[in-house]
């Protein structure tokens, strides 16, 4: 059966863009023209998406509006003309259909994904994490995992590798050598969340993009507090390797970390260079910089 359902967890707290985050969603945080999280619904639609769950907290309400209609402003563009505009603020809403699901406290990504359980239903679904975002024409992050679960008819996330001083950063896989389907999928035999470099089995870090068979709910209820006292989905995955094949793919395409200052600045930057309405400028003022 094709992915049709995706979840983005968008509770989150920010604190690692404060003050920006105090009162803006992170979420709603721009990359060139766009809030970041646009960028990452843009993904799901292109790979085939039509449902998107959002799992939200207190004062994310800005993302609800932005993938709502915004009458005034429709009225007031429409009345002066402005198609361009026009475009640009209708646009988000059509991209899929938008589901919403409070999450009360922070209890860690895991918990987030499990609030989606009623919405899901029990098919295999996508999970999209909007502080990575990944650039790769034609096809999307997630169309490639997608891609895979519809070869293997199992669950599957985005690996990438990264230096070793880098892994406590990130959930880090063992893959089996004897069971790699091709160059770029790995079986997964076991996960850790944030391992230091020491203790990190592999340079095989997981980029946030996922696609789980609703087992993964049934794991998600079971899985005790982790690394930093939240419940861990990286916890759920190493058990649900265990359970059924679960394979690890290394996606094609860049990644961006978005999630904090450098990664924000420096990102906003690359997407604007790719802009050819913007990217004469930028390249301008950059040329004017004297680095040294
Ligand atoms: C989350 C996941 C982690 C993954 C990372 C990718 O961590 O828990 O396994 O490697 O996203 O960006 P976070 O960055 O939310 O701490």
């Amino acid at each position: 059966m094709p992915i049709k359902k995706v979840v983005i967890p968008a509770a989150g707290l920010g604190t690692r863009v404060l003050p920006a985050t105090k009162v803006v969603p992170k979420e709603m945080l721009p990359v060139a023209d766009k809030p970041a999280i646009q960028y990452v619904v843009e993904e799901a639609a292109a790979s085939g998406i039509t449902d998107i769950t959002f799992i939200t907290s207190r004062n994310k309400r800005a993302v609800e509006d932005h993938f709502d209609d915004q009458p005034e402003l429709r009225a007031a563009l429409a009345a002066k003309g402005d198609e361009g505009k026009l475009s640009k603020i209708t646009e988000p809403s059509t991209l899929a259909r938008f589901n919403y699901v409070r999450q009360q406290e922070p209890l860690g990504l895991g918990h987030a994904v499990l609030m989606a359980r009623s919405v899901i239903g029990n098919e295999a679904f996508g999970v999209l994490l909007g502080d990575d975002l990944i650039v790769h024409p034609p096809r999307p992050g997630l169309g490639q995992l997608i891609d895979v679960h519809q070869r293997t008819g199992a669950s599957v996330i985005a690996v990438m590798r990264v230096p070793r001083e880098d892994t406590a950063r990130y959930g880090v896989v063992t893959v089996d050598a004897d069971e790699q389907l091709d160059a770029r999928t790995f079986r997964v035999r076991d996960t850790v969340e944030k391992p230091s470099p020491d203790e990190a089995p592999s340079d095989l870090a997981i980029i946030g993009r996922y696609i789980f068979t609703p087992r993964i709910f049934d794991l998600l209820e079971k899985v005790e507090p982790g690394a930093g006292g939240e419940i861990q989905l990286t916890d759920a995955i190493r058990e649900l390797s265990r359970q059924e094949p679960l394979y690890a793919y290394e996606f094609e395409g860049m990644r961006y970390d978005i999630g904090d200052p450098v990664g924000l600045l420096t990102t906003s930057i690359a997407f604007a260079l790719e802009r050819e309405d913007l990217s004469p400028q930028v390249k301008a003022y950059l040329r004017t910089l004297d680095l040294e």
